[in-house]
């Protein structure tokens, strides 16, 4: 099927009640595993790259050639949407050239104002080569690839102007944290998010910081809107813990055991079975 945009894939999601999740690749191991997860189970997926990922990956080019590639030389039918994770302006521009199909920008440390320039020209340069466009309003918290946020809730008002620029999904802050939740933590503020939805119409929402939030509160996010739920430190967790049982059991010191296709075996199937997992979550099963 090659890449497709986000838009229409959130669309058909919002209008069925189920989310299309959002995996962060970082490398072939995990690509391969979650574009596998997908077409195993019959899912539309979307792999984030964060501009950090892709530039341990040598470059956005890079990116896209291993996806394609793979879309191919694994027989991927289902929808994939490849798409920039909190990108830079110049970061968005740079991924709309180098083939992405989908980009975030995220301009939500700039005032009101300055994001909704910049929103409104990355949205103009994607749309008319038909890549979809995430924007975000409040910042989430948390660090991501050395992008932190504050973890702002958003002002609904502000999600309408943003969403009125013509763009295909919007992230706004509710209270969710990148990686995980502290102790203390109060929960998503799902009323603010019953009013952004409100406000904005038919907008699909995306909920960041998919890692350690209820199960009951993501089903509700859904049923409140959100289509889109990006999902990363819980696959780094499983993927870290399953090659450090490997290493502390031996196992690379057994025949051929330190070859790197067998040392990242385990971890690679733990990131395809909480892929798995979460699209179950989600109810994007037999959906493509
Ligand atoms: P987590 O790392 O908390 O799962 O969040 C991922 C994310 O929101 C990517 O943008």
């Amino acid at each position: 099927m090659g890449l497709v945009s986000a838009k229409e894939m959130l669309e058909t999601a919002r209008k069925e009640g189920y989310a299309v999740g959002q995996f962060n690749i970082n490398n072939l191991e995990w690509t391969k595993a979650i574009l596998q997860a997908a077409q195993d189970q019959k899912s539309p997926v979307i792999l984030g790259v964060s501009e950090g990922a892709a530039k341990y990956m040598t470059g956005f080019s890079t990116v896209v050639g291993m996806v394609k590639g793979m879309i191919e030389n694994l027989n991927i039918t289902v929808p994939v949407a490849l798409h920039l994770d909190h990108g830079t302006y110049e970061g968005a521009k740079k991924c709309i050239e180098a083939g992405f199909s989908s980009v975030m920008f995220d301009g939500s440390h700039y005032d009101i104002d300055e994001n909704i320039a910049k929103t409104k020209e990355i949205v103009a340069y994607a749309t008319e080569r038909g890549i979809s466009v995430e924007a975000e309003v409040g910042s989430i918290g948390g660090e991501e690839d050395g992008v932190v946020g504050a973890g702002e809730v958003a002002d609904p008002k502000e999600c309408k102007m943003i969403a009125d620029l013509g763009i295909s999904m919007l992230a706004a802050g509710i209270g969710n944290i990148h990686g995980a939740y502290p102790d203390n933590w109060q929960g998503l503020r799902l009323d603010v998010l019953k009013e952004i939805q409100d406000i904005t119409g038919k907008m699909p929402l995306v909920l960041h910081g998919g890692t350690g939030i209820p199960d009951k509160m993501v089903r509700d996010a859904i049923a409140l809107g959100v289509s889109k739920i990006n999902v990363n430190t819980e696959c780094q967790w499983v993927f870290a813990e399953k090659t450090r049982e490997y290493i502390e059991e031996g196992k690379d010191k057994v025949g051929k055991g330190f070859d790197p296709r067998k040392m990242l075996a385990p971890g690679t199937k733990a990131v395809y079975d909480k892929t798995v997992e979460k699209m179950t979550l989600f109810g994007s099963i037999n959906k493509a």
